[in-house]
């Protein structure tokens, strides 16, 4: 790894999953997040909105960081069932993932929305988490490219920094399916990315904001996928509600 490779982050997406039980889980990845792990890489839990106090609190001190999943443009209003950054913030989370395909597909969140939400995480002094990634159809179609830029330029604010900035490259396609694109064309579009970057956070910038890729990895495909030139980290799913795999994923990172 170069010298001037971001620090990698190792983000677990648990979804609508997780019970006050759970704990257990985040306890489990705290114990075994050892100072080998933490020397080498970063780890982010994302639980259920449910969690997150609890969470935060479980994890001071261990630098686990914690995070929102989705939150609202506003920071406060009439918006029956929705999270403000804000609250997001006032519970204990640092980071909040916005425009995950989940909510793009499922929600009707376009580029706009997008990136109404992370200006609002960024009000609230979070880090986004923003996604990106083409459908099975616009892969198919040639058209990946071409799609990612335009996410990225649409759900991007103009005051995103290296700090309060993370992008997700998540293939649609690749997620819960158990497929994963090739090195090369994880590379390829993470290329992509950082070179938008450059016209999206600057110049002097752009290298230090990581990149994560995201969409079934596991333990066993970890190491190949996190040694792809520009992917800074993982955004894992169903992995990440195993205390032992989200560890192991992250250990791709001790080699
Ligand atoms: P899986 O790891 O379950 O494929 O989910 C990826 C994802 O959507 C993370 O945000």
């Amino acid at each position: 790894m170069s010298v001037d490779r971001p620090r990698p982050l190792v983000a677990g997406n648990w979804k609508m999953n997780g019970l006050r039980m759970s704990a257990k889980v985040l306890g489990d990845i705290q114990a075994g997040y050892t100072p080998g792990l933490k020397a080498k890489v970063d780890l982010l839990v994302c639980p259920p909105a449910t969690l997150l106090y609890t969470f935060a609190h479980i994890s001071v001190g261990s630098r686990i960081a914690v995070g929102g999943q989705d939150c609202h443009a506003k920071e406060s209003g009439a918006h029956t069932g929705d999270i403000s950054a804000e609250m997001l913030a006032d519970a204990g989370a640092t980071y909040v993932i916005v425009g995950h395909s989940e909510r793009r597909q499922f929600h009707g969140e376009k580029d706009a929305d997008v990136c109404a939400k992370a200006v609002a995480a960024h009000r609230a002094g979070l880090t986004a988490v923003v996604c990106v990634g083409e459908t099975r159809e616009e892969r198919e179609a040639g058209k990946t490219l071409n799609v990612v830029k335009k996410q990225l330029r649409g759900s991007i604010p103009v005051d995103s920094n290296s700090q309060n900035l993370v992008v997700a490259y998540e293939p649609v396609w690749a997620i819960g399916t158990g497929l994963t694109p090739t090195a090369a064309d994880v590379a390829e579009v993470h290329g992509l990315i950082r070179e938008e970057l450059k016209r999206l956070v600057g110049k002097a910038d752009h290298g230090k904001v990581r990149i994560l890729y995201g969409g079934s990895v596991k333990p066993s495909n970890a190491a190949e996928l996190m040694a792809v030139e520009n992917v800074d980290g993982a955004l894992v799913g169903g992995a990440s509600l195993v205390a032992a795999d989200f560890l192991a994923i992250a250990g791709a990172y001790l080699t």
